[in-house]
């Protein structure tokens, strides 16, 4: 499970970095792939490829608004594509748009159609719920997509997998195997705030003790 530790963040955050950056420039990078057995080794704990973490705000993707805030007032059941906004060591915003398995799609969805599997806890008010955008069959971004009784669904343009965005990103069609992650968020003022890891397996990871691994390892480099 997720864990955090109290902490002052801004000592935390240059700790991370002066850790992932110092080590990477020691050794050169490449030698210092993990063990962790997932897509991202220790080296590329960088905060533009760090993953979606407490504390990120999210932020549009699309070119027209890209770095602005995603608003509550702009959401729908339509997907919004987004990325995670951190700090870097000078305390300065940093888009996390190094790592495609950090992209994120956005709804909102009327009080009481967020079902199980959906961790309504890890919404706000039951009715915004964030999702990892890379398909968990071949890392395609998934789209919008219309079910055949008219409802907005996410479809993969790659080998035409669905995902039901109401309950939980299940698999609803085509090849995936597992649902698109959950990512749990809090309503900060008019921000979307990110308040912990991915709440299952993204894209990259075959197996979840992978993605725990991985997750400790940041929290490690954090604290
Ligand atoms: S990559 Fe999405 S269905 Fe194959």
């Amino acid at each position: 499970m997720t864990r955090y530790k109290k902490q002052d963040p801004e000592m935390t955050r240059r700790r991370f970095i002066n850790t992932a950056l110092g080590a990477s420039a020691a050794v050169g990078g490449l030698s210092l792939v993990s063990t962790l057995g997932g897509a991202n080794p220790v080296f590329r704990l960088t905060p533009k490829k760090a993953p979606p973490m407490e504390g990120d705000v999210i932020v549009h993707a699309d070119a027209a608004k890209y770095g602005q805030p995603v608003r509550v007032s702009e959401l729908s059941d339509k997907l919004i594509r987004a990325w995670p906004m951190g700090k870097d060591d000078k305390g300065a915003d940093v888009i996390r748009d190094g790592d495609p398995t950090s992209v994120l799609a956005v709804f909102r969805f009327p009080k009481g159609e967020l079902k199980d599997p959906t961790k309504l806890d890890a919404t706000i008010d039951g009715e915004i719920v964030v999702y990892g955008d890379r398909c968990t069959h071949a890392g395609c971004n998934v789209d919008n997509g219309t079910a055949p009784d008219g409802r907005n669904i996410m479809n993969c343009p790659c080998h035409s997998g669905q995902y039901e965005p109401r309950e939980g990103a299940k698999v609803i069609g085509g090849p995936p195997s597992h649902p698109l992650p959950q990512l749990p968020v809090k309503l900060e003022g008019d921000k979307l705030v990110v308040t912990g890891f991915f709440l299952s397996v993204p894209y990259g990871y075959n197996k979840e003790e992978d993605w725990e691994k991985y997750t400790e390892k940041v929290e490690e480099l954090l604290s």
